[in-house]
């Protein structure tokens, strides 16, 4: 697989015009499906005063939406310095009040590096990426509570989808793919690192996991 052998391939894949999209349709349509959903279970716990490392931030929608909710701070974390640079702009034209660092970087790689957090996000994250053990191994060791992820359901009609998605990508000569993990392989990661599962929602195409420190 091409992806992420050396420079990840989503850094490159999600490019400022891409941002500028999802920039556009966050602005008239609000958060996308998956991340309503992830949104509506992390606001049931407590979040006052917590920290939330957000790994695969994109525009920084979850920042956004959660800054109200009395955040100590947040960090982004993205393999995508254009993705990075629009949501420091979008939270500064937005929150300029809420604390926030960003990071650079594969977050398998820059994981052990980072401060942790008592919350970990990763919407739609995992599908961008071939080694879904280092992204949650890293999430896991980050969260000092709670990880929360959302990821595509192993269902044909997903898998069929992103067949054709891939196949379009290598058309045009892009490295970057997209991939359905097993959901038991997911959760054994999680469950190796001392978390149990909260919550399990599913819609069409997306699911999310939910997991809270033993
Ligand atoms: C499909 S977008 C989702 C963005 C945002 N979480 C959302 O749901 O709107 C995937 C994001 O994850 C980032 N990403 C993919 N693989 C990554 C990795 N290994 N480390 C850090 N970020 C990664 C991409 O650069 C991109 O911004």
């Amino acid at each position: 697989m091409t992806c992420c052998t050396g420079p990840c391939a989503a850094a490159s894949h999600f490019n400022p015009k891409k941002a500028d999209r999802d920039l556009r349709r966050y602005q008239r349509h609000g958060p996308d499906i998956s991340t309503r959903i992830l949104l509506s279970e992390i606001r049931r716990w407590p979040l006052q005063g917590l920290h939330l490392l957000d790994v695969g931030a994109g525009i920084g929608v979850i920042a956004l939406e959660l800054a109200g909710a009395g955040l100590a701070g947040v960090t982004l974390a993205d393999a995508s310095a254009d993705y990075l640079e629009a949501a420091r702009r979008h939270l500064a034209s937005r929150d300029a009040s809420l604390r926030a660092q960003f990071i650079l970087g594969d977050f398998a790689a820059t994981a052990g590096s980072l401060p942790d957090a008592d919350i970990v996000t990763l919407d739609r994250v995992v599908c961008c990426y071939p080694d879904v053990e280092a992204l949650l191994r890293g999430a896991a060791a980050r969260a000092r509570r709670i990880v929360a992820f959302t990821y595509p359901r192993d269902e044909w009609y997903v898998r069929a989808g992103f067949v054709v998605e891939n196949s379009w990508y290598r058309l045009r000569q892009d490295p970057f793919r997209a991939f359905v993990h097993s959901p038991q392989r997911m959760a054994s990661v999680l469950e190796s690192a001392g978390f149990v599962r909260a919550a399990r929602l599913a819609k069409l195409q997306w699911a999310l996991d939910l997991y809270r420190r033993a």
